[in-house]
């Protein structure tokens, strides 16, 4: 690409080709109704079905199950997953896995459904000791020596892009804090993108998953250009994520029109299907494009504030359970970056601030970070999103502690577009306890 886009000139010994991975995924209302005959068609017999508590007796699970039965697919049910999963559950989910006797997985949910599924397919599939495949410096980082089972990934939620990543993440409990496991062996073989699911969603729900796929586009095109990258691997070694690239360019940037355009509505008013329907699809492009490009900072960060957040409680997810929804964990930790990487490149804020539907006239490049920033608060306030990280109950006190769980995510933070440390990560957790 060096010869029609300067910003991926190839540098002495960078790598000059980039991979992206991706499922064969069908996209359209009512093509959850397509999950038998897939299974048939990959040679399936018998399936484990993955889901959630409230999915489980929802018609979206109803509509899988009959599909199934009708093409002759044998099913058993696991409907045990956690909501924002951590490495006990996802144990819980493997064990069921091991006895269940299955060819193949279906997962019918949001990110922890179908990340559980993942790992529960994987551990079955290629078992080994819980941290060998867990990211490096948390885990051993190793690769998976083989093949998983087949996948038919049903996102029910328009945010993670789970449905088409390599990419499971889970809380070490441990830790208390996030992290991961990737590789391209976990993508989904085939996933289907039925935009009729957000009918059903709590608007609490489609807010905050709606910021994580805005997150995933404005990470995946501000990420460290592609011929920069600093694992060194090429070839078959060469990472699942590897950097800002064309290809996931053009889809984050399509992404972010239809967040900038449909967000909103999408989060008021459950009966607009077009709103809904174009989330759906633009969680759907941000996942292939940061599944190649890779997260960075805002990722990070949130992984710590998911960590380590007390008594926090969001309507729309389990009653009871204290939890940050991932998206609202990610967003709160958007415009505070955008303000301290946007000298990087400059050109690249403002074109993703004009995705969004900011305004750009007269911009220069000194005001790209705050013009992205703005334009990321004024959707944060749209949609009801908390006011900095002081609205969860954090305050100076706990900059140490969110530094302390943010620094080892050395596999998203080094993908940012500039180089930070603690100092900076410290600052930045400061600068986004307050937004207005
Ligand atoms: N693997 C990846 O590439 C990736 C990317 C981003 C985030 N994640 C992970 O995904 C998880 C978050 O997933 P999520 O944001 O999709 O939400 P979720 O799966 O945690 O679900 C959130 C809530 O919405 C409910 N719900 C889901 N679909 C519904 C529907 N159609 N109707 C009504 N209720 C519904 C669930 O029951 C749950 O209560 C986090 O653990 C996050 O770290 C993974
Ligand atoms: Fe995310």
């Amino acid at each position: 690409m060096a010869c029609c886009h300067a910003d991926f000139a190839a540098l002495e010994g960078s790598d000059r080709g980039f991979t992206v991975g991706m499922p064969t995924f069908t996209f359209g209302p009512g093509v959850l109704a397509e999950a038998g005959d897939n299974a048939a068609a990959l040679g399936l017999r018998r399936v484990a079905l993955f889901t959630d508590r409230t999915l489980a007796t929802s018609e979206h699970v109803a509509k899988v199950k009959a599909s199934l039965a009708s093409a002759g697919i044998d099913h058993v049910v696991y409907d045990e997953v956690v909501i924002e999963p951590t490495d006990r559950s996802f144990h819980d989910a493997t064990r069921f896995a091991r006895e269940s006797d299955v060819d193949g997985y279906v997962s019918v949910g949001g990110g922890s459904v179908m990340d559980t599924c993942k790992a529960a397919n994987l551990y079955a599939s290629q078992p080994a000791e819980f941290m060998t495949y867990v990211n490096a410096p948390i885990g051993a980082g190793q690769r998976v020596p083989g093949p998983v089972k087949p996948h038919i990934a049903c996102p029910t939620t328009a945010g993670t892009g789970s449905e088409t990543t390599g990419i499971a993440i889970f809380t070490l409990t441990s830790m208390n804090a996030k992290t991961g496991i990737i590789s391209r062996r976990l993508i989904p073989t085939i996933a289907l993108v039925d935009p009729d699911v957000t009918r059903t969603l709590p608007a609490n729900v489609v807010a905050s998953t709606g910021f994580d796929c805005m997150s995933h586009a404005l990470e995946s095109i501000t990420a460290r250009l592609y011929p920069r990258r600093l694992n060194p691997a090429q070839g078959i070694g060469r990472p699942v994520s590897q950097g800002a690239n064309p290809f996931s360019d053009a889809l984050a940037t399509q992404a972010l029109t239809s967040v900038g355009q449909f967000l909103v509505r999408a989060v008021n008013d459950a009966a607009d299907t077009e709103a809904r329907t174009e989330m759906m699809y633009a969680a759907m492009l941000a996942g292939v494009a940061f599944n190649a490009a890779g997260c960075h900072l805002p990722h990070g960060l949130s992984y710590a504030v998911s960590g380590l957040v007390k008594d926090w409680q969001v309507k729309g997810y389990p009653e009871g359970k204290t939890l940050v929804p991932h998206g609202m964990a990610v967003v709160l930790n958007n415009p505070s970056v955008w303000r301290h990487t946007a000298f990087a490149h400059p050109e690249r804020h403002l074109r993703c601030a004009r995705a969004l539907g900011g305004s750009t006239n007269g911009a220069t490049h000194a005001d790209a970070g705050e013009v992205l920033a703005g334009r990321v608060v004024e959707l944060m306030r749209a949609a009801g999103m908390p006011n900095g990280l002081t609205a969860l109950g954090f305050d100076e006190a706990h900059l140490d502690a969110l530094a302390t769980g943010a620094e080892p995510q050395y596999r998203v933070i080094k993908n940012a577009p500039i180089d930070v440390g603690r100092d900076e990560i410290r600052s930045l957790f400061r600068a986004a306890l307050r937004y207005w």
